[in-house]
């Protein structure tokens, strides 16, 4: 089927050219949960200086729970939106009270956790303990809207269920970290936002917008005319 193909093809591509990232180096939620925060609002090369000393510093959740803020502010200088570095704090917190420190699978659990919305539980999830589940963020909203030509505006709040209905039924259920951990790959190399080298993407043949020639009509922000 095509689904099979396109997992295939991604999957490959994934395989041969993956990004040597230093919380890829095994699947623990702590590292993928870390990770994941630091990159919401930071780039992939600004982040990987900061996450080895923030292990350093902090190689355990119960290390993170019983930091001093000093040093935690001080670990996060830099990174800025401190409020991620007091949420990481109460979510560590939560595991190792509420939580007796063994993390909760199931995706509505981790959005209980302080600063865990839809996405990251979706990242943990997959990543960490390998359920089918999407992780919808900008990469993702951008890459399928494009593959898919999928028209709905991502500045909706109703359009993350679309995407992630959508996504559920494309992801590997063999592999659903690396398929998600693909998709991000993909949106920060050949799937970017304004300057897209579909001609060279693994996935061109799969990609609609792309074939029809209209991949910056991707993702549809506003439908009205300002
Ligand atoms: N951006 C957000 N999450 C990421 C991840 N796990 N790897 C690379 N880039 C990302």
């Amino acid at each position: 089927s095509k689904i099979h193909a396109f997992q295939k093809t991604l999957l490959d591509w994934y395989d041969h050219n993956k990004r040597d990232l230093p919380w890829r180096r095994d699947h623990d939620p702590y590292h993928v949960w870390i990770s994941e925060i630091m990159l919401q609002q930071t780039q992939v090369h600004t982040v990987i200086p900061y996450y080895e000393r923030f292990m350093g510093e902090f190689p355990s959740v119960a290390d993170l729970a019983n930091a001093d803020e000093g040093r935690l502010m001080k670990a996060w200088e830099g990174l800025g939106y401190y409020s991620r570095a007091r949420n990481l704090q109460k979510a560590a917190r939560q595991i190792v009270q509420d939580y007796d420190n063994v993390w909760p699978r199931d995706i509505a659990e981790l959005q209980k956790l302080a600063g865990i919305g839809p996405y990251t539980a979706g990242a943990i999830a997959s990543i960490a303990f390998n359920q089918p589940v999407p992780a919808v963020d900008g990469n993702a909203f951008r890459v399928f809207s494009r593959l898919l030509e999928i028209d709905d505006e991502i500045s909706k709040p109703q359009t993350r269920k679309i995407f992630e209905q959508v996504i559920s039924k494309i992801i590997s259920q063999e592999r659903p970290g690396d398929f998600n951990q693909a998709i991000m790959d993909l949106g920060s190399s050949y799937m970017t936002a304004a300057n897209p080298d579909s001609d060279h993407s693994p996935v061109k043949a799969f990609n609609q917008a792309y074939i029809d020639g209209v991949e910056l009509n991707y993702p549809v922000k506003n439908k009205k005319p300002r």
